[in-house]
């Protein structure tokens, strides 16, 4: 936790991205979401995809632990939020965006019944103790028959220090065994990213239905 409140306010938040995710626009419709659905992002900093989503005319949930982050996302488009506080959380509201600041991990159940959910850099921060608890409460905020796209790296882990921490596709598989239906609809090898001293690095995207 510290990690990441660090992170946000020494401003190394590298994985911010100022251009919409390419992965995102290319593989939204696939999920075939009604304009008005809820899609939540877990982890979502102040990703601008949340931004695009709302475009679609998504009812956008962020879930952030750091306030800074929150605080950055509204007042970078001048919105100014209601602010509640809800037991270990506060919620920012200014439609269609609500964000809850606070643990993900800490939400009680059904919270949210989102329609859909958007992990772009979420899944990939979590260390693999972390992720079984992750995908439950993935389960526990979305409605069955909920579709969500989840972007993944796959690396070899003792090339580099996480987050982001690799996940390769045999691990999305065995995550998402009991309760979702996976379907692969991209994966690619980053000719690009090898700078970073890798010697592969794969993408992958899937579209997840909770059944
Ligand atoms: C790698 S960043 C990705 C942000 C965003 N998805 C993006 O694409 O720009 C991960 C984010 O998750 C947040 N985070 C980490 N642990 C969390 C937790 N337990 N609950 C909620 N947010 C968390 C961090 O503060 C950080 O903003």
């Amino acid at each position: 936790m510290e990690f990441w409140h660090n992170r946000w306010v020494t401003e190394q938040i590298g994985w911010h991205r100022s251009e919409v995710n390419e992965m995102l626009v290319k593989h939204w419709s696939c999920l075939n979401l009604a304009p008005d659905a809820e899609v939540l992002v877990p982890l979502c900093g102040k990703s601008l995809d949340m931004v695009w989503l709302a475009e679609q005319g998504h009812k956008v949930v962020g879930l952030e632990l750091v306030e800074r982050a929150v605080e950055s996302f509204f007042l970078e488009r001048n919105m100014q939020p209601e602010k509640v506080t809800k037991g270990q959380h506060v919620r920012y509201k200014s439609p269609p965006f609500t964000v809850m600041q606070g643990d993900l991990f800490a939400l009680k159940t059904n919270t949210f019944r989102a329609d859909a959910w958007y992990d772009r850099a979420a899944m990939i921060a979590l260390p693999d103790a972390s992720r079984a608890a992750y995908v439950d409460q993935l389960r526990q905020q979305t409605k069955a028959g909920a579709v969500g796209l989840l972007i993944t790296y796959a690396y070899p882990q003792h090339e580099m220090d996480g987050p982001p921490f690799a996940l390769h596709d045999d691990d999305v598989r065995r995550f998402y065994a009991e309760g979702f239906d996976l379907e692969q609809l991209e994966q690619v090898e980053l000719e690009d990213e090898r700078g970073r001293g890798l010697s592969s690095i794969t993408l992958s995207v899937f579209k997840i239905t909770r059944t």
